[in-house]
């Protein structure tokens, strides 16, 4: 039997390479989705704990694509719509699905002035998505900009983006609240699924989604052939994500966040729940998404420069590859308190 070995973010490391690059400022991590240029590569993850109205206006202020969550009744959507363009701000996308409401969505959407839309299922690869591509595409032409996933495959990417997606969430089961591989059995490490979308030969953007935990991966997935990532636990528990602070005695401020399949999401938003996919969690407050962002544009900036790139393409074109054994992957994580045994004063 052949079976295909793959790796993650953590199994590689990227080889520093000579640089001239004297700032970071020289470095322009900017990337296309059409003719929109977004001066930060980074698209807040839609899901109910992340993408409300305050983190798609504080992504646009990053220079990133907020996507608005799809677990709400239409009305409730376009209310939120409504107070994202009374709030200045055009740059957004907005969630659908690819069955139920999905078409009467689209259409009032549209109607509203939305041009940006992501089609949101687990399992992108889908005969379901295939007729709601092609319908949209019929209805709406070319003027609107259609996201869709998720998928793991190269053949996945280009189906889609032959049935009219212009940009392909990839990853199954690779995110932070993800159970889908354990409950399925079914998925591929996040980045050998990057490796693999990235040969398309479509005219179509890859969206490295799930996984990412720090601006070392997202150098990563870019590295790799990524034109964007998609995040929602580095984006959750801030200022702008949704949901209240829950503050336990002696311990830090918490807030929500949960995978949109996890048992809990899905009584929330159809008040009942078939087998679970994912998990519910709180995470520790982390103040506001600016400040997140902006330690991630310097981080990923920095990585540019490590390899001796001043832009995204470069960085692919150059990009040298180190697989690391697991005793690398505990060096290249801080170990001071491994090494002193966990004591600290
Ligand atoms: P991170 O790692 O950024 O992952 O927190 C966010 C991505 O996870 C996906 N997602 C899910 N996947 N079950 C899944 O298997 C779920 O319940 C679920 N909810 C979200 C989604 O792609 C998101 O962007």
């Amino acid at each position: 039997m052949k079976f295909k070995e793959a790796v993650t973010y953590d199994d590689m490391l990227l080889v520093p390479q000579y640089s001239d690059i004297e700032s970071r400022s020289e470095v322009d991590i900017g990337s296309f989705l059409n003719e929109v240029r977004y001066s930060l590569p980074i698209i807040s993850s839609p899901m109910d704990t992340v993408s409300e109205v305050e983190m798609l206006v504080a992504m646009d202020e990053a220079g990133g694509l907020g996507v608005l969550h799809r677990y709400n009744t239409i009305d409730e959507q376009v209310r939120m719509v409504e107070e994202v363009f009374s709030r200045g701000v055009s740059n957004f996308a907005v969630a659908i699905g690819v069955s139920g409401d999905y078409l009467e969505r689209a259409a009032t959407l549209v109607d509203i002035g939305v041009n940006t839309f992501c089609l949101d299922v687990a399992h992108g690869h889908h005969v379901l998505m295939k007729n709601a591509l092609t319908t949209l595409r019929k209805k709406f032409g070319r003027s609107i900009t259609l996201i869709a996933g998720n998928v793991c495959t190269l053949e996945g990417v280009n189906d889609l983006a032959d049935w009219g997606a212009d940009a392909v969430r990839a990853n199954i089961g690779g995110g932070s609240i993800c159970s889908t591989r354990i409950v399925t059995g079914h998925g591929l490490p996040g980045l050998q699924t990057i490796f693999d979308c990235a040969r398309t030969d479509r005219d179509v953007k890859i969206i490295a989604d799930g996984g990412i935990k720090t601006s070392g991966d997202i150098v990563k997935a870019l590295a790799a052939g990524a034109d964007f990532v998609m995040c929602g636990s580095l984006l959750a528990g801030t200022t702008q994500s949704p949901g209240n602070l829950v503050v336990l005695p002696g311990e830090p401020p918490m807030k929500e966040y949960r995978g949109m399949a996890s048992k809990d999401a899905q009584m929330s938003w159809r008040s009942r729940s078939s087998t679970p996919e994912g998990v519910a969690s709180y995470i520790p407050y982390k103040g506001s998404v600016l400040d997140i962002l902006g330690d991630l544009e310097g981080g990923i900036r920095s990585g540019l420069s490590y390899s001796g790139a001043r832009s995204i393409s470069q960085l692919q074109h150059k990009a040298q590859w180190s697989r690391q054994t697991s005793a690398g992957t505990v060096e290249s994580g801080t170990h001071i308190l491994t090494a002193q045994d966990g004591r600290r004063k």
